[in-house]
Protein backbone atom coordinates (compact mmCIF):
# COMPACT_ATOMS: atom_id res chain seq x y z
CA UNK A 1 0.00 0.00 0.00
CA UNK A 2 1.28 3.42 -1.04
CA UNK A 3 0.59 7.20 -1.47
CA UNK A 4 0.28 8.53 -4.61
CA UNK A 5 0.01 11.52 -4.14
CA UNK A 6 3.96 12.85 -3.14
CA UNK A 7 7.15 13.08 -4.71
CA UNK A 8 9.26 9.85 -4.93
CA UNK A 9 12.65 10.21 -5.89
CA UNK A 10 13.19 7.59 -9.68
CA UNK A 11 16.60 7.99 -10.33
CA UNK A 12 19.90 10.17 -9.64
CA UNK A 13 20.39 12.92 -11.79
CA UNK A 14 23.53 11.30 -13.88
CA UNK A 15 21.48 8.43 -14.40
CA UNK A 16 19.60 10.63 -17.38
CA UNK A 17 21.85 11.14 -20.30
CA UNK A 18 22.12 14.59 -22.12
CA UNK A 19 19.63 14.89 -24.70
CA UNK A 20 22.20 14.01 -27.12
CA UNK A 21 22.41 10.70 -25.97
CA UNK A 22 19.67 7.89 -27.79
CA UNK A 23 19.46 6.22 -24.37
CA UNK A 24 16.04 6.09 -23.11
CA UNK A 25 15.88 6.29 -19.02
CA UNK A 26 13.37 3.54 -17.54
CA UNK A 27 12.54 2.72 -13.98
CA UNK A 28 9.21 1.19 -12.25
CA UNK A 29 7.81 3.27 -9.52
CA UNK A 30 4.95 2.31 -7.91
CA UNK A 31 4.24 -0.20 -10.37
CA UNK A 32 3.85 1.92 -13.52
CA UNK A 33 7.15 2.02 -16.28
CA UNK A 34 7.95 5.76 -16.26
CA UNK A 35 10.46 6.94 -19.08
CA UNK A 36 12.91 9.73 -18.46
CA UNK A 37 14.73 12.46 -20.62
CA UNK A 38 16.18 15.23 -21.00
CA UNK A 39 15.30 18.17 -23.61
CA UNK A 40 17.35 19.93 -25.91
CA UNK A 41 16.53 22.45 -23.45
CA UNK A 42 17.53 20.42 -20.59
CA UNK A 43 13.64 20.01 -18.94
CA UNK A 44 13.42 16.45 -17.93
CA UNK A 45 10.68 15.08 -18.94
CA UNK A 46 8.98 11.70 -17.33
CA UNK A 47 6.26 9.82 -19.11
CA UNK A 48 4.59 6.68 -19.13
CA UNK A 49 6.80 4.00 -20.17
CA UNK A 50 3.78 2.42 -22.42
CA UNK A 51 2.83 3.20 -25.40
CA UNK A 52 -0.80 3.79 -25.99
CA UNK A 53 -1.22 1.48 -28.85
CA UNK A 54 0.02 -1.98 -27.99
CA UNK A 55 1.50 -1.15 -24.52
CA UNK A 56 5.65 -1.47 -26.01
CA UNK A 57 7.82 0.47 -23.77
CA UNK A 58 8.74 3.55 -25.27
CA UNK A 59 12.22 3.22 -23.94
CA UNK A 60 13.13 0.28 -26.22
CA UNK A 61 12.06 3.19 -28.95
CA UNK A 62 14.17 6.32 -30.15
CA UNK A 63 14.80 9.75 -29.46
CA UNK A 64 13.77 12.12 -31.93
CA UNK A 65 14.15 15.72 -30.75
CA UNK A 66 12.68 15.88 -27.85
CA UNK A 67 9.83 13.61 -28.90
CA UNK A 68 10.01 9.66 -28.80
CA UNK A 69 9.20 7.40 -30.99
CA UNK A 70 7.97 4.13 -29.99
CA UNK A 71 9.97 1.17 -31.36
CA UNK A 72 7.22 -0.90 -32.31
CA UNK A 73 4.62 0.83 -35.05
CA UNK A 74 5.98 4.03 -34.79
CA UNK A 75 3.83 5.95 -32.87
CA UNK A 76 5.59 9.40 -32.15
CA UNK A 77 4.71 11.53 -28.92
CA UNK A 78 5.93 14.97 -28.02
CA UNK A 79 7.42 15.99 -24.56
CA UNK A 80 3.47 16.16 -23.47
CA UNK A 81 2.78 13.18 -24.54
CA UNK A 82 0.95 13.60 -27.09
CA UNK A 83 1.16 11.15 -30.14
CA UNK A 84 2.01 14.03 -33.14
CA UNK A 85 2.42 11.33 -35.83
CA UNK A 86 0.97 7.77 -36.53
CA UNK A 87 2.65 6.09 -39.44
CA UNK A 88 -0.65 5.42 -42.07
CA UNK A 89 -2.73 7.38 -40.53
CA UNK A 90 -3.99 10.74 -41.97
CA UNK A 91 -5.25 11.81 -38.76
CA UNK A 92 -3.59 11.19 -35.57
CA UNK A 93 -6.57 10.06 -33.13
CA UNK A 94 -7.12 12.69 -29.88
CA UNK A 95 -7.15 9.64 -27.51
CA UNK A 96 -3.90 9.08 -29.36
CA UNK A 97 -1.73 10.19 -26.05
CA UNK A 98 0.58 9.01 -22.80
CA UNK A 99 0.85 9.70 -19.37
CA UNK A 100 3.27 12.50 -18.40
CA UNK A 101 4.03 12.79 -15.06
CA UNK A 102 5.42 16.10 -13.13
CA UNK A 103 8.71 16.01 -12.17
CA UNK A 104 11.28 18.04 -10.33
CA UNK A 105 15.43 18.05 -9.79
CA UNK A 106 16.07 19.36 -6.40
CA UNK A 107 20.09 18.50 -5.64
CA UNK A 108 20.48 15.73 -7.81
CA UNK A 109 17.83 13.36 -6.76
CA UNK A 110 14.91 13.20 -10.16
CA UNK A 111 11.20 13.06 -8.55
CA UNK A 112 8.04 12.21 -10.03
CA UNK A 113 4.26 13.17 -8.82
CA UNK A 114 2.48 9.69 -9.31
CA UNK A 115 -0.60 11.35 -7.90
CA UNK A 116 -2.91 13.99 -9.72
CA UNK A 117 -0.53 16.52 -11.24
CA UNK A 118 -2.54 19.18 -10.25
CA UNK A 119 -1.87 18.75 -6.49
CA UNK A 120 2.11 18.33 -7.20
CA UNK A 121 3.82 20.75 -4.58
CA UNK A 122 7.52 21.33 -4.85
CA UNK A 123 7.34 22.29 -1.28
CA UNK A 124 6.95 19.10 -0.39
CA UNK A 125 10.20 18.24 -1.78
CA UNK A 126 12.62 17.09 1.52
CA UNK A 127 16.13 18.98 1.92
CA UNK A 128 18.06 16.79 0.78
CA UNK A 129 20.56 19.53 0.85
CA UNK A 130 23.87 17.49 1.18
CA UNK A 131 23.71 15.37 -2.27
CA UNK A 132 24.81 18.45 -4.07
CA UNK A 133 26.57 21.18 -1.61
CA UNK A 134 30.00 23.15 -1.54
CA UNK A 135 30.43 22.20 1.90
CA UNK A 136 29.81 18.12 1.42
CA UNK A 137 31.77 15.68 -0.40
CA UNK A 138 29.71 12.26 -0.65
CA UNK A 139 29.23 9.10 -3.78
CA UNK A 140 25.50 8.92 -4.16
CA UNK A 141 24.45 5.31 -3.74
CA UNK A 142 22.17 2.66 -5.05
CA UNK A 143 20.42 -0.28 -3.94
CA UNK A 144 17.63 -2.76 -5.27
CA UNK A 145 15.50 -4.56 -2.48
CA UNK A 146 13.09 -7.58 -3.41
CA UNK A 147 11.20 -6.59 -0.23
CA UNK A 148 8.52 -4.32 0.28
CA UNK A 149 9.43 -0.49 1.09
CA UNK A 150 7.55 -0.48 4.62
CA UNK A 151 10.01 -3.08 5.77
CA UNK A 152 13.01 -0.83 4.92
CA UNK A 153 10.98 2.31 6.56
CA UNK A 154 10.71 0.52 9.62
CA UNK A 155 14.48 -0.62 9.64
CA UNK A 156 15.47 2.96 9.25
CA UNK A 157 12.85 4.14 12.03
CA UNK A 158 14.55 1.66 14.40
CA UNK A 159 18.55 2.05 14.72
CA UNK A 160 18.52 -0.10 17.62
CA UNK A 161 19.51 -2.71 15.05
CA UNK A 162 22.95 -0.82 14.71
CA UNK A 163 23.96 -2.96 17.53
CA UNK A 164 23.20 -6.27 16.12
CA UNK A 165 22.77 -6.17 12.27
CA UNK A 166 25.82 -3.81 12.13
CA UNK A 167 27.58 -4.85 15.10
CA UNK A 168 31.20 -4.98 13.06
CA UNK A 169 30.18 -1.90 11.37
CA UNK A 170 27.96 0.95 11.64
CA UNK A 171 27.14 -0.23 15.45
CA UNK A 172 30.01 -1.50 17.91
CA UNK A 173 28.12 -1.15 20.97
CA UNK A 174 24.89 -2.28 22.50
CA UNK A 175 24.25 0.79 24.08
CA UNK A 176 23.00 2.16 21.03
CA UNK A 177 20.08 -0.68 21.32
CA UNK A 178 19.85 -0.05 24.77
CA UNK A 179 19.02 4.08 24.51
CA UNK A 180 15.73 5.47 24.27
CA UNK A 181 15.05 7.88 21.17
CA UNK A 182 13.07 11.19 22.03
CA UNK A 183 10.22 11.19 18.83
CA UNK A 184 8.44 14.44 17.80
CA UNK A 185 6.66 15.21 15.07
CA UNK A 186 7.74 17.24 11.84
CA UNK A 187 4.98 19.48 10.62
CA UNK A 188 4.29 19.97 6.61
CA UNK A 189 4.85 23.26 4.56
CA UNK A 190 0.89 23.78 4.62
CA UNK A 191 -2.11 23.21 5.97
CA UNK A 192 -2.49 20.20 3.22
CA UNK A 193 0.01 18.53 5.30
CA UNK A 194 -0.47 19.21 8.53
CA UNK A 195 1.98 16.50 9.89
CA UNK A 196 5.12 15.21 6.86
CA UNK A 197 6.79 12.68 9.49
CA UNK A 198 8.73 12.33 12.53
CA UNK A 199 12.23 13.54 14.10
CA UNK A 200 13.98 10.80 15.77
CA UNK A 201 16.97 11.57 18.39
CA UNK A 202 19.13 8.71 19.36
CA UNK A 203 22.19 10.23 21.67
CA UNK A 204 24.95 7.35 23.03
CA UNK A 205 27.29 9.02 25.50
CA UNK A 206 31.06 6.84 26.14
CA UNK A 207 31.09 4.49 23.83
CA UNK A 208 33.87 2.83 21.48
CA UNK A 209 34.01 4.67 18.04
CA UNK A 210 32.42 2.15 15.51
CA UNK A 211 34.46 0.33 13.15
CA UNK A 212 32.98 2.51 10.44
CA UNK A 213 34.80 5.47 12.23
CA UNK A 214 37.72 3.91 12.88
CA UNK A 215 38.63 2.91 9.11
CA UNK A 216 38.38 7.09 8.35
CA UNK A 217 39.57 8.65 11.42
CA UNK A 218 41.66 6.32 14.53
CA UNK A 219 40.00 7.34 18.15
CA UNK A 220 41.82 5.97 21.37
CA UNK A 221 39.01 7.63 23.63
CA UNK A 222 35.46 6.67 23.73
CA UNK A 223 33.12 8.76 21.96
CA UNK A 224 29.67 10.39 22.89
CA UNK A 225 27.96 9.74 19.68
CA UNK A 226 24.73 11.33 18.12
CA UNK A 227 22.00 10.25 15.37
CA UNK A 228 19.04 13.03 14.38
CA UNK A 229 17.07 12.57 11.79
CA UNK A 230 13.43 13.21 9.93
CA UNK A 231 11.62 10.37 8.29
CA UNK A 232 9.22 12.11 5.82
CA UNK A 233 6.93 10.80 3.99
CA UNK A 234 6.64 8.51 1.69
CA UNK A 235 10.10 7.18 2.66
CA UNK A 236 13.00 9.97 2.93
CA UNK A 237 15.80 9.90 5.47
CA UNK A 238 17.53 13.14 6.30
CA UNK A 239 20.01 12.60 9.32
CA UNK A 240 22.83 14.67 10.98
CA UNK A 241 25.04 11.79 12.73
CA UNK A 242 28.11 12.04 14.42
CA UNK A 243 30.38 11.10 17.21
CA UNK A 244 33.08 13.69 19.18
CA UNK A 245 35.33 12.37 22.63
CA UNK A 246 33.25 11.59 25.38
CA UNK A 247 33.08 14.78 27.54
CA UNK A 248 34.21 17.18 24.44
CA UNK A 249 31.99 20.62 24.25
CA UNK A 250 30.20 20.25 20.80
CA UNK A 251 32.29 23.13 19.09
CA UNK A 252 35.24 21.66 20.82
CA UNK A 253 38.69 21.52 18.85
CA UNK A 254 40.08 18.14 17.96
CA UNK A 255 39.15 15.01 16.12
CA UNK A 256 35.18 14.23 15.75
CA UNK A 257 33.06 12.96 12.88
CA UNK A 258 30.42 14.87 11.38
CA UNK A 259 28.05 13.45 8.72
CA UNK A 260 25.07 14.12 6.74
CA UNK A 261 22.93 11.30 5.15
CA UNK A 262 20.15 11.61 2.45
CA UNK A 263 18.34 8.35 1.75
CA UNK A 264 15.20 7.45 0.11
CA UNK A 265 12.64 4.58 -0.59
CA UNK A 266 10.68 4.19 -3.37
CA UNK A 267 8.52 1.13 -4.39
CA UNK A 268 8.92 -0.35 -7.36
CA UNK A 269 6.45 -3.00 -7.02
CA UNK A 270 4.56 -4.29 -3.87
CA UNK A 271 7.53 -6.42 -2.92
CA UNK A 272 10.84 -4.53 -4.15
CA UNK A 273 12.12 -1.20 -3.81
CA UNK A 274 14.45 1.02 -5.30
CA UNK A 275 16.87 3.02 -2.36
CA UNK A 276 18.84 5.88 -2.87
CA UNK A 277 21.72 7.19 -0.44
CA UNK A 278 24.36 9.08 0.29
CA UNK A 279 26.65 9.81 3.20
CA UNK A 280 28.63 13.12 3.46
CA UNK A 281 30.80 14.47 5.26
CA UNK A 282 31.97 17.84 5.71
CA UNK A 283 34.49 19.02 2.82
CA UNK A 284 37.31 20.56 5.16
CA UNK A 285 36.99 16.84 7.33
CA UNK A 286 38.56 14.15 4.60
CA UNK A 287 39.90 13.56 1.01
CA UNK A 288 38.47 11.87 -2.06
CA UNK A 289 39.78 8.60 -0.29
CA UNK A 290 37.51 9.59 3.27
CA UNK A 291 34.74 9.50 0.45
CA UNK A 292 35.33 6.25 -1.19
CA UNK A 293 35.82 4.92 2.87
CA UNK A 294 32.55 6.15 3.67
CA UNK A 295 30.73 4.75 0.60
CA UNK A 296 32.56 1.74 1.04
CA UNK A 297 31.24 1.20 4.29
CA UNK A 298 27.80 2.28 3.42
CA UNK A 299 27.20 -0.55 0.91
CA UNK A 300 28.51 -3.24 3.40
CA UNK A 301 26.19 -2.30 6.49
CA UNK A 302 22.95 -1.81 3.99
CA UNK A 303 23.84 -5.22 2.47
CA UNK A 304 23.62 -6.11 5.86
CA UNK A 305 20.42 -4.57 6.28
CA UNK A 306 19.19 -5.90 3.09
CA UNK A 307 20.03 -9.53 3.63
CA UNK A 308 18.33 -9.51 7.65
CA UNK A 309 15.01 -7.66 6.00
CA UNK A 310 15.06 -10.54 2.78
CA UNK A 311 15.30 -13.05 5.10
CA UNK A 312 12.17 -11.43 7.59
CA UNK A 313 10.43 -10.91 4.60
CA UNK A 314 10.92 -14.54 3.47
CA UNK A 315 9.18 -15.54 6.68
CA UNK A 316 6.50 -13.03 6.83
CA UNK A 317 5.15 -14.28 3.27
CA UNK A 318 5.25 -18.13 4.56
CA UNK A 319 2.71 -16.78 6.98
CA UNK A 320 1.42 -13.17 6.18
CA UNK A 321 -1.39 -12.87 8.70
CA UNK A 322 0.71 -14.38 11.98
CA UNK A 323 0.41 -10.92 14.10
CA UNK A 324 4.13 -9.05 15.33
CA UNK A 325 4.69 -8.33 19.10
CA UNK A 326 4.92 -4.55 19.07
CA UNK A 327 7.71 -3.48 21.60
CA UNK A 328 8.91 -0.08 22.63
CA UNK A 329 11.92 -0.05 20.30
CA UNK A 330 8.65 -0.02 17.96
CA UNK A 331 7.68 3.34 18.63
CA UNK A 332 8.67 5.73 15.96
CA UNK A 333 8.04 2.70 13.00
CA UNK A 334 4.22 2.56 14.80
CA UNK A 335 3.76 6.60 14.27
CA UNK A 336 5.26 6.78 10.72
CA UNK A 337 2.70 3.91 9.70
CA UNK A 338 0.41 5.53 11.54
CA UNK A 339 0.91 9.08 9.55
CA UNK A 340 1.24 7.10 6.16
CA UNK A 341 -2.09 5.17 7.17
CA UNK A 342 -3.92 8.33 7.80
CA UNK A 343 -2.80 10.43 4.65
CA UNK A 344 -3.46 6.84 2.51
CA UNK A 345 -6.81 6.69 3.94
CA UNK A 346 -7.78 10.07 2.88
CA UNK A 347 -5.98 9.48 -0.61
CA UNK A 348 -8.69 6.76 -1.23
CA UNK A 349 -11.81 8.80 0.29
CA UNK A 350 -10.86 11.32 -2.38
CA UNK A 351 -10.79 8.55 -5.09
CA UNK A 352 -13.57 6.37 -4.25
CA UNK A 353 -15.80 7.83 -1.52
CA UNK A 354 -16.65 3.49 -0.66
CA UNK A 355 -16.27 2.56 3.20
CA UNK A 356 -12.92 1.13 4.07
CA UNK A 357 -12.94 -2.33 5.78
CA UNK A 358 -9.62 -3.42 5.54
CA UNK A 359 -6.40 -1.83 7.12
CA UNK A 360 -4.42 -0.03 4.57
CA UNK A 361 -1.02 -0.82 6.15
CA UNK A 362 0.88 -4.20 6.41
CA UNK A 363 4.08 -5.37 5.63
S1 LIG B 1 2.79 -0.34 -29.66
FE1 LIG B 1 3.59 1.63 -29.99
S2 LIG B 1 3.09 2.10 -31.99
FE2 LIG B 1 2.20 0.16 -31.66
FE1 LIG C 1 20.82 -0.59 9.08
Amino acid sequence: MWLRNCWYVIAWDHEISSADSPDLFTRTVLDEPVLVYRTQAGEMVALEDRCCHRHAPLSVGRREGDAVRCGYHGLKFDAQGRCIEAPGLAVVPPKACVKRYPVAVKNRWVFVWMGEPEQADTALLPDNFSCDSPDWRNRPGYLHYDTPYLLICDNLLDFSHLSYVHEKSLGGSTRIAQARPEIESVPGPSAAWPQIGIQVSRHVNDVPAPPFYQRFRRFDTHLDRWFVYQFLLPGTLLMHSGGRPTGAAPDAPGPSVRLHSCQTLTPESANTTHYFFQQSHPVGEGDESVTESIYNSLIGAFNEDRDMITAQHRNIQRQPDRPMLPLAMDAALIQFRRLLEVRWRAEQTVLSPAPLSQPAISA
